[in-house]
């Protein structure tokens, strides 16, 4: 399977391809006319820079092509009804009762509604006109395999409300729009850089993102090696009750800090040296959550010093130490994780590994020497397969 670096989330006005025809087809077929706007958004992989977004840090994600679409158009009775094609499932709820988070019979939305209608809810929250909306939508972007599902969900329909309604905002409000929806809507107390990636991507390029500034810039991608994403097929539930314990930690960790460094507003004004100067004063939770965060983030400003020098080799290794890190200190990964990490150490051309989003199962990114990319990928599927009588889905990715 082939995925590419991709760019931003946008309503398409081109001819449709393959994907939108499919929506395009359903579209008419639930709805009875042509949709007035096909959307997509992309998901995203990062390369480094994890568990760092709600911490002030930066991060390197980058769009792939792997995405949702969405065929669209308003509907005047002020209801959304939307079809998921993947799942089969349909749900219509009105846009007066969002904040019930329930549909138009009064019933739970299912756990997929509630992107799409958080996403509603704030825009209107940031006053921005709503309107009725009849959809259809697919994603190929894995669900919980850490490559942001939920965000290219949100993003592409925000991007969606926009075209029907005419304002126009800038994509890192609308990823900040996002966010909130997954906040205080869906309940997962993530940073910006998922809806960011959606939202803001660059074809062909990571982008580096600077989550207190909010500046970003893109980064071209190393030459001669590809990246590759190695999906575990292994996903963890509760992973919203972990990750959200996970930033309770570490804003308790940077509560006790702040009795020796008291000018401190977040992990990200630690330095790796005033750390290890107080860390013994913190109780082992928050010291190994603390400590991953504070050596991750300077881990991205090398991986950004690596990349722009053209150092792959600086690059790889700054993935693996990654990957310990989060193995070790923040505790998100999982025995497939660990052995598709380790599976790499012995395969030509592999400069670095680890995994990539949240954790809790999902996926490893690997950087890989081009001329060994295809042998790289038989001997990952071969290896984990022998490890752990799982099938690991390997995608080329750039
Ligand atoms: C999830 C969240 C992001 C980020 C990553 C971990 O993908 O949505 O905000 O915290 O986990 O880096």
């Amino acid at each position: 399977m082939v995925s590419n670096i991709s760019g931003a989330a946008q309503p398409s006005t081109g001819t449709p391809n393959g994907k939108d025809m499919d929506v395009t087809q359903e579209y008419e077929r639930e709805f009875g006319s042509k949709p007035a706007c096909i959307s997509r958004a992309p998901g995203r992989v990062n390369l480094i820079g994890e568990h760092v977004d709600y911490n002030d840090g930066p991060v390197l994600p980058a769009a792939i092509d792997r995405e949702v679409n969405i065929a669209s158009g308003v509907n005047p009775n002020n209801l959304v009804r939307l079809f998921a094609l993947d799942l089969d499932e349909k749900v219509t709820f009105g846009l007066d009762r969002l904040n019930v988070k329930v549909d138009i019979d009064g019933s739970p939305l299912p756990a997929w509604a509630l992107y799409p209608a958080g996403v509603a809810w704030s825009l209107m929250e940031a006053g921005l006109e709503v309107k009725g909306l009849n959809a259809c939508f697919t994603s190929n972007v894995p669900i919980g395999a850490g490559l942001s599902s939920s965000a290219a969900i949100e993003v592409g329909f925000g991007v969606t409300w926009q075209a029907l309604a005419g304002w126009d905002i800038k994509p890192l409000e609308l990823a900040q729009i996002c966010q909130r929806a997954e906040n205080e809507y869906v309940g997962l107390s993530c940073g910006l850089m998922d809806q960011f990636a959606s939202a803001c991507g660059v074809e062909n390029h990571a982008l580096y993102f600077d989550t207190r500034s909010l500046e970003y810039q893109p980064a071209p991608l190393p030459k001669g090696v590809n990246i590759i994403i190695a999906d575990s097929g292994v996903r963890r539930s509760l992973t919203t009750s972990a990750y959200n314990e996970r930033r309770a930690s570490c804003e308790k960790a940077v509560e006790l800090l702040r009795e020796y460094l008291p000018d401190i507003g977040s992990l990200r004004d630690v330095s790796p040296v005033e750390f290890a100067a107080y860390k013994e004063f913190l109780p082992e939770i928050e010291r190994m959550r603390a400590e991953h965060i504070v050596k991750e983030i300077a881990r991205v400003q090398s991986a950004l010093s690596a990349l722009r020098r053209s150092d792959d080799l600086a690059f790889g290794a700054l993935m693996y130490s990654s990957h310990a890190s989060l193995r070790d200190l923040y505790e998100v990964s999982t025995p497939e994780l660990d052995i598709l990490v380790e599976l790499t150490r012995d395969l030509p051309g592999c400069l670095g590994a680890r995994l990539t989003g949240a954790g809790f199962g999902g996926c490893t990114v690997n950087l890989v020497r081009q001329e060994n990319s295809v042998e790289f990928m038989e001997k990952l599927e071969c290896g984990y397969q022998e490890r752990t009588g799982r099938e690991a889905r390997v995608y080329l990715c750039y």
